[in-house]
């Protein structure tokens, strides 16, 4: 039987470690996961059943040397690369490492990626393809009657982290015109599930309840995201894979829009039903600061294109979220992992 060997950059991340999750499903996959372990990593978030399916490789890839060896070694089919600093406010305060790895890991990737295969065999060669994942924040910021962004939205990023994947956005595709690599770009909305790091907003506000302590809401809350179920962007990069056309770029997002304020709004009264306060609502925690610098009005992501390809976001706000909080509150070690982490500034999340 023939298995298909799946190259993932920031496997242990919260995305890279679902789409792991979902490819572990198929006893056909095998996956060679890159990540440097960084402080929003978890280890915890796959259990491989052994190691003939699954191999990790604790590797930075702003190293090129060792991106070659293990490419070398593993030999993939396919490439999916997930792995970056993904945190704005993060960026904002120390853009050096988004530079390093968003850019010159990108380009590391796609240089010894492209290596690896043009010496492929011809039906190999055909076949391989390079899937970049990047969001909807290079697109800029929409007023709010702007139509949703479209794949060929004109590129105005606003945070050093939007421009580090815009940049890195556009050595895939020169690598695709210049050198025919195959490649796709993807470009999603805000992405929300178990296992993201409870430095973003909404694994944030739950720890923030949870603690009793006051939740940050930057300026006056009425920036507008597009939320979709981490399950279902993973689903969508797979049908990217499988169907998506070498060099095109596909948006992903659920048509699911709503203000920064609405979403916290929402978590504290799922939470007032399920564990409540006796003293208080969890909405009076709420408290509002000062805004983020160059900070993005609205996004909100137009996927007709991968509709067509036949995907469709499956799950439901009002239904993502309940389960979403649900995990988190069978999972509250996890949450405490915000003690562990690096980041101490009083800045809210991927807004
Ligand atoms: N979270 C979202 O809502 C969202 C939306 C759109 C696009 N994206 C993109 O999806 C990807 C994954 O995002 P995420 O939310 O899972 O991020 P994350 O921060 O949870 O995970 C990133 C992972 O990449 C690893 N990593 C970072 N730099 C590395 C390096 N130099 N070498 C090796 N590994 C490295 C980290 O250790 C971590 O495990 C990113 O490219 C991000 O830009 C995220």
């Amino acid at each position: 039987m023939k298995k298909n060997n799946f190259l993932i950059t920031g496997g242990y991340g919260f995305i890279g470690s679902c789409l792991v999750r979902e490819l572990l499903k198929n006893q056909d996959n095998r996956i060679c996961n890159i990540d440097k372990l960084s402080y929003s990593s978890s280890i915890d978030s796959i259990k491989p059943n052994g190691e003939d399916n699954y191999k990790f490789k604790k590797i930075d890839i702003v190293e090129s040397n060792k991106i070659k060896e293990v490419i070398s070694e593993f030999e993939p089919d396919y490439i999916i690369h997930l792995a970056a600093e993904s945190h704005v406010d993060r960026s904002i305060d120390n853009p050096d490492q988004f530079i390093k790895s968003n850019i010159n890991g990108t380009y590391n990737l796609l240089n010894e990626g492209y290596h690896y295969w043009k010496l492929l065999p011809d039906d190999k060669k055909l076949s391989f393809r390079f899937i970049h994942v990047s969001t909807d924040e290079v697109y800029g910021s929409l007023s709010e009657k702007e139509s949703a962004f479209l794949e060929n939205s004109v590129y105005k990023p606003n945070s050093p982290y939007s421009a580090s994947k815009a940049s890195s956005d556009h050595l895939v595709y020169s690598w695709y015109k210049t050198y025919s690599f195959p490649i796709n770009i993807v470009n999603t909305s805000n992405n929300y599930g178990p296992w993201q790091f409870p430095e973003k907003l909404i694994p944030l506000v739950i720890s923030k309840c949870l603690k009793g302590e006051k939740i940050p809401i930057y300026g006056n809350g009425l920036q507008i995201r597009d939320w979709i179920r981490v399950e279902d962007h993973v689903n969508g990069l797979l049908t990217v894979l499988d169907k998506g056309i070498i060099g095109e770029k596909y948006n992903i997002g659920a048509n699911c829009e709503k203000t920064n304020l609405q979403v916290v709004h929402d978590i504290c009264s799922i939470l007032d039903e399920v564990i409540p306060n006796k003293e208080y609502k969890y909405n009076t925690l709420i408290n509002f600061v000062e805004d983020r610098p160059g900070h993005d009005q609205r996004y909100a992501i137009n996927s007709n294109k991968l509709k067509n390809l036949g995907w469709n976001p499956s799950v439901s706000w009002e239904e993502g979220i309940k389960d979403v909080i649900n995990w988190y509150l069978n999972n509250k070690n996890f949450l405490n992992l915000e003690n562990n982490g690096t980041y101490s500034g009083e800045r809210l999340g991927r807004l």
